[in-house]
This record gives C-alpha cells, structure tokens and sequence, in this order.
C-alpha cells in the first residue's frame, strides 16, 4: 500500500474518502465547521440528534457533492470512544477497521485530531489498518472473493511533526509485511510446515536479509550433547533442525540479544497424548519460531546498532515405538538431567537446549524467549495477553515498555522459588513438570534453569495470544504474529540506550 504523510488541510485532501475519528464527547469545534460545509449541513444535523455519538469503532457515512470538495466523495466519521482509553491496541482496532472501508474506495485520507498524539503511536495504527486487510490464505477450490477488499492507497493527515509521522508510518509498514508472512506461516497445516520447510522459511529470510546462517542436523544435535532437545524429536518421522540466524549491525563490542522461539510444527503430546479434540490447533505450536523469524528479518532491515540472534528448534512431538517416554531421562546441553514425566512438556526440553546453547555458544547478553508454553497460561490471563517472566526486574521492564509502545499486551507472572520445589525429581536433577498449580510459572522456573545467574532473560508464554478464534477488527481467525512488533521494539531500544 502507497502511503502519504501530510499536514492536514481540507482543500488539499487527495483522496476520494477522508476518515475523521471523533472522541466521545470531544468538542473540536472548528473541524466540525468545516467538515459540515462539505456535507451541506447534514453533518451538524446528525450530530445533534445523535450526542453521544463517537462510541468506539462505530462509524457514520456522509455524502460530498462535487461542487463543495473536488476530491473527496465520502466522509467517515469513526468513534474513539473516551480520549484516556485510547491506546495502542485501540488504536490498532481503530486502523483495522478504517482499513476495511469498502472495497471499492480507491483511497482514503485519515486524520485523528491531535489529542491522538499520533505522531507517538502511528505504527499501531498502521499494523492494524494494514492487517486488518490480510487475507489469512484458504484452501478452498473454489475461489472465493475476498470481501474485505483492499485500500490500495491511502494518506496519513497530521497537525504534528510530520517526519516523525512518516518515521511511524514506515516501520509500521515493515513490521506489518513480515508480521503477514508469520501468519501465514504460522497458519499452515502441520503437513506443509514441516520442520524442513521451516529451515526453507529461515533460509529465505537470512537469503533475502543478507544474515548468516547455521543449521545443525538431528545428528549434530545429538553430537553436541543436546539430549534434551533431540529427546524431543525421537517419535518423529521428519527430522529435528536447529537454525541459527545472526544480523550483526553492532560489531564485535555490542551488545547481543538472543531470541529464542519454541519451533514445534505438531504437538501431538506424544506418548502423552493430547485428547483429540482440538488436536488440530497444535499446528500453531511453531508460532514462537515464526515470530522470532519475523523479527529478525524486519531488524535486519532496519539496521540498528545491535547484534541479534534468532534461535529456532523446529520438530514434530509425536508417539512411535521410537518415542520418548515418560519416566526417560535425557541428559541436556547443560550438563543437568532431566527426567521426563509427561512427554507432552516439550516446548521446554527444546528450549532448555536452545537456552544454553545462545549463552554458551554465542555469549548472548539478553534473552527472550518465545514460546506457545503452556495452556495453563490461557486459563489465567485470557486469550489477549502474553504471560511475562524473566530476571533481572529491569530487564522485564524493559521488555514490557516494548510491548506497550507495540500495542502488544503482557502481564508478569512470578519465578517464585518455592516453584522449584514443584519440579524436584527423585532420581535426576530436575523433572520436566509440577503439576497442575501454578502451571505457566513452573515452566518457567525450569527454563531459569537453564538461565546463567547474572543473564538477563525474560521468557514470554505466547499460548494465550498467538492464535485468535474470533476476528477482531485488525485479524482474521488464525495466527497473530505476537509478539513481532514487541521484539522489534526492544531491538531499537537497546540498541539506542547502549551505544
Ligand atoms: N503446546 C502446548 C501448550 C499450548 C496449549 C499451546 C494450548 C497453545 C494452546 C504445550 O506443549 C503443552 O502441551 N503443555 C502442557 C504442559 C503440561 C503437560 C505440564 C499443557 O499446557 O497442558
Ligand atoms: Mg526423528
Ligand atoms: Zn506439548
């Protein structure tokens, strides 16, 4: 989509339908002047029977005659509801459904009066005009239209500072491409993403980005001593990767940051299945490795001053007479056994390797991991937040400022170390569950595990927000790419805040 930032000024709106938000009882008396001379009155007419108009979302179409604009054919009034709850999730709603005006509009200028503060939060608004309108890829034979259409250019009208707008705008639009290419992804079935064509997928992404990058094969893996993560692939007939990416945009004297995505392409539970019900869904038990794909193509392209990595075990968990079963013991990369009570904690066994391997290996200075962990996080926070956890508190903080300005929500649970109590093991160093209290924290204890003392790591449970069953103005059913936009923000900003 060709967007254009500009002062706005009625007369030379370009489009042929300007969008203009209303907050609920706001007074913006000059505007409503000018805009009710364009509608020949039938704007303060509406307005005055309708006083509450500016609800959020709900939106009023009026019609412009030729002789008073020569441009602009519509005007759409769209609430933004009361001024102080307008944040950058609402305003990624609002930008969902102002993208969704009307396939046949060729264009649209939008302007949302300075109380917005736009010029702080347009990327928000643009991921959610720009995916408000993404098409999440069907396989029906029969062609279907897609109903929401597709504004093919559009103008962004601000009384701010303008280059600040078109910065926001910009990254907004990166970040909304690669966040469409991890839905789509994150969207296939288990059959096509298959631990394979996820390496095609980081591949393409390092090819096209100019990234170093390693694989290591389910034999290398092995080699190295990484008996957790292979235990992990055993019931599977496809083979287990390990992908490495790297952008190095700091030099050797910069700081790393390592982001580690939970890549399991199928979770059947393995020989501790699932129930079939809703077995289906557990295609999207990549959507941690597809994330952290996602973001390092768009930090890549941004090119901050930092060194990234994206770490991403992929393989299937499934049940063969090769299997790990419960009771197994495995030794991890660490050095630390683990005795395997449910075969379907598995997201952690991966990650348990991963984690070492980018502090080991490849010195990181901060971590997150990303990660659909647990089900128990769904249960306690709902399917719109993304659990955080991780040492030291600043170092979440710093994630959670991130994750804020990208609209994104997350709320911090506790790595208490009575947790650790829960994860004692008989016969090992440490077993792979604790039971049903406290099911989203306990995995993350057992990840600190893994985590060096002094390491800043924060680990996030995606379970709840990588996948929405029911739309939203700004998605479809399906994946989301949470938390992409969070991971690139954090990028900047510790880029900027360690020169
Ligand atoms: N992939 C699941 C977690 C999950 C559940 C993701 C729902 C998305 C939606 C994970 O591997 C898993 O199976 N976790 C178990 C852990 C348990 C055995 C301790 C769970 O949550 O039940
Ligand atoms: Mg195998
Ligand atoms: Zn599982």
């Amino acid at each position: 989509m060709n967007i254009r930032v500009g002062k706005f000024d009625l007369n030379n709106v370009k489009s042929e339908t300007l969008v203009v938000g209303l907050f609920s009882g706001g007074k913006y008396g000059e505007l409503i002047n000018s805009l009710d001379r364009l509608t020949d009155g039938s704007l303060k007419r509406f307005l005055n029977k309708n006083l509450k108009f500016g609800k959020f979302l709900e939106t009023s179409h009026f019609h412009i005659s030729s002789k008073n604009h020569k441009n602009i054919e519509k005007l759409i009034l769209i609430g933004m509801g009361e001024e102080k709850k307008l944040d950058n999730e609402r305003l990624r709603n609002l930008g969902g459904v102002i993208g969704k005006q009307n396939a046949e509009v060729p264009s649209i200028a939008v302007y949302l009066p300075k109380e917005t503060k736009l010029e702080d939060r347009v990327e928000s608004l643009i991921l959610g005009i720009d995916s408000g309108t993404f098409d999440p890829g069907h396989r029906k034979t029969e062609k279907v239209k897609n109903e929401k259409g597709k504004v093919e250019s559009m103008e962004i009208l601000t009384d701010g500072d303008l280059k600040k707008v078109a910065d926001g705008v910009k990254l907004g639009q990166i970040i909304a491409q690669s966040v469409h290419k991890v839905r789509e992804v994150v969207n296939l079935p288990a059959n096509d993403a298959t631990p394979e064509f996820m390496v095609s997928f980081a591949k393409k992404i390092a090819k096209d980005n100019n990234l170093q990058i390693t694989v290591f094969s389910e034999q290398e893996v092995n080699k190295m001593g990484m008996g957790s993560m292979a235990s992990v692939a055993k019931g599977s007939e496809e083979d287990l990767y390990f992908t490495i990416l790297k952008y190095n945009g700091g030099g050797p004297k910069a700081k790393t940051l390592a982001l580690v995505g939970k890549g399991i392409t199928f979770d059947s539970g393995g020989i501790s299945i699932k129930p079939s019900e809703s077995m289906e869904w557990m295609k999207m038990d990549m959507a941690g490795a597809a994330a952290v794909l996602g973001a390092i193509e768009v930090i890549a392209k941004l090119k901050p001053k930092i060194n990234v990595i994206a770490a991403t075990p992929l393989t299937e968990n499934l049940p063969s007479g090769k299997a790990t079963k419960p009771g197994d013991i495995v030794k991890s990369y660490s050095g630390k056994t683990i005795e395997i009570i449910n075969t379907d904690a598995e997201g952690r066994l991966v990650l348990a390797d991963a984690l070492t391997y980018v502090q080991k290996d490849l010195k990181a200075d901060y971590i997150v991991d990303v990660a659909t962990l647990t089900g128990a996080s769904l249960i306690a926070l709902g399917n719109f937040v993304t659990a955080i956890m991780g040492k030291p508190q600043e170092f979440v903080n710093q994630v959670m400022n991130a994750a804020e300005n990208a609209g994104e929500r997350m709320w911090q649970l506790p790595l208490f170390d009575e947790y650790r109590e829960q994860l004692k093991s008989y016969i090992a160093d440490i077993q792979n569950v604790g039971g049903r209290p406290a099911g989203t924290e306990t995995a993350g204890k057992f990840l600190e595990e893994f985590v060096k003392e002094d390491s800043n790591w924060v680990h996030l449970d995606i379970a709840p927000t990588a996948w929405v069953e029911s739309e939203k103005p700004y998605l479809a059913k399906g994946a989301t790419g949470v938390p992409l936009a969070t991971l690139v923000n954090l990028a900047l900003n510790l880029a900027q805040s360690k020169k």
